[in-house]
């Protein structure tokens, strides 16, 4: 039977082992910036969030859909005007070496950070100097998966053309965390967030699914939502499995009426909504089309479904 990710809690401190930094690998303990670093000061990077899923059995640690995520550092790297002189294929590698230096047999979580690191108080994004991190952390799941309770925030998901939400920006995180700092204030689980047009955009950290009629519905890239890369391979998977999928705004109150709702993120994984703003989701447990494609989805990350094993990519050889 496949597992979702084991190990500690997102909320634990992370003072220990190795990373990526200034060009090379070295221990987490000394890579430190200035309090003046830009960044540090106006949220001026942009990162990534990828897992490495444990196989005991292999005895292989295998990072998921690794590229991808580095394709997509380097769109964010784009809009914030932050160059690397890094291919994504190279962050791959690196990412591997910092993995198999730290000796991992568990799940991982993975942080790529590039970010302005010059020590200068213009706000702009030229002209300053761009620096890279990796670091890695062991970590069990995000959110519970199997039944969370979530309401429509009264905090608006960032547009694009304030804060852009498909690039993944450092300073734009204060907007989900406003959200799901409201969300657990008031008894809830998670926050769904809706766009300056009232649609329904995506979760705090996670895009959205809702099943109606037995279809798979996610809101559209231009409904202010990160490009998921879970929300593709989900799209994958119901092609697989048949499951009809539709690409399309979704209304608040359609929310209130679906058969199933659940998150997809790589921190999230598959997620299942049961209930929304205090109304059960379906009968209020979890949905058949969201558990079929939780069982597809947590054997594909480790490795153990011969058709997907160009989602992962092996770190020990
Ligand atoms: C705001 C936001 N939306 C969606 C996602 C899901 O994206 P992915 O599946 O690429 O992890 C994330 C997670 O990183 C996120 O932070």
């Amino acid at each position: 039977m496949a597992e979702t990710a084991k190990g500690p809690s997102p909320k634990q401190e992370i003072t220990s082992g190795y990373c990526f930094f200034k060009g090379e690998i070295m221990p987490l303990a000394d890579a430190n910036v200035n309090i003046t670093t830009h960044a540090l000061n106006y949220g001026t990077g942009c990162f990534e969030g990828i897992r490495a899923y444990w196989n005991g059995e292999q005895g292989q640690l295998y990072m998921l859909k690794a590229l991808e995520h580095y394709q997509r550092l380097l769109f964010s790297c784009r809009i914030l005007k932050i160059q690397l002189p890094y291919t994504a294929e190279e962050l791959v590698d690196w990412t591997a070496k910092v993995l198999a230096k730290n000796e991992y047999r568990e799940d991982v979580y993975i942080r790529p950070l590039a970010f302005k690191g010059s020590q200068v108080i213009k706000v702009t994004l030229a002209g300053l100097r761009d620096e890279l991190a990796i670091f890695t952390v062991p970590m069990g799941d995000y959110v519970s998966t199997s039944g969370l309770s979530a309401v429509v925030s009264n905090w608006q998901r960032i547009s694009d053309n304030m804060i852009p939400s498909r690039a993944k920006v450092s300073g734009a995180y204060i907007n989900p965390a406003l959200a799901t700092d409201a969300a657990v204030a008031d008894g809830y689980d998670e926050a769904i967030m809706l766009s300056s047009d009232g649609q329904v955009s995506e979760a705090s950290a996670a895009n959205l699914f809702i099943v109606r009629n037995g279809a798979l519905i996610t809101t559209p890239i231009t409904s202010d939502i990160l490009e998921g890369i879970t929300r593709r391979g989900i799209v994958q998977l119901a092609e697989h499995l048949q499951i009809p999928v539709e690409i399309r705004p979704i209304d608040r109150t359609e929310l209130y009426i679906a058969d199933e709702v659940f998150l997809a993120g790589t921190g999230a994984q598959i997620a299942s909504i049961t209930s929304i703003d205090r109304r059960p989701v379906g009968d209020g447990t979890l949905g058949a089309v969201t558990a079929k494609l939780q069982e597809v989805y947590y054997r594909a990350v480790r490795g153990m479904d011969d058709r997907y094993l160009d989602w992962v990519t092996p770190v020990y050889k």
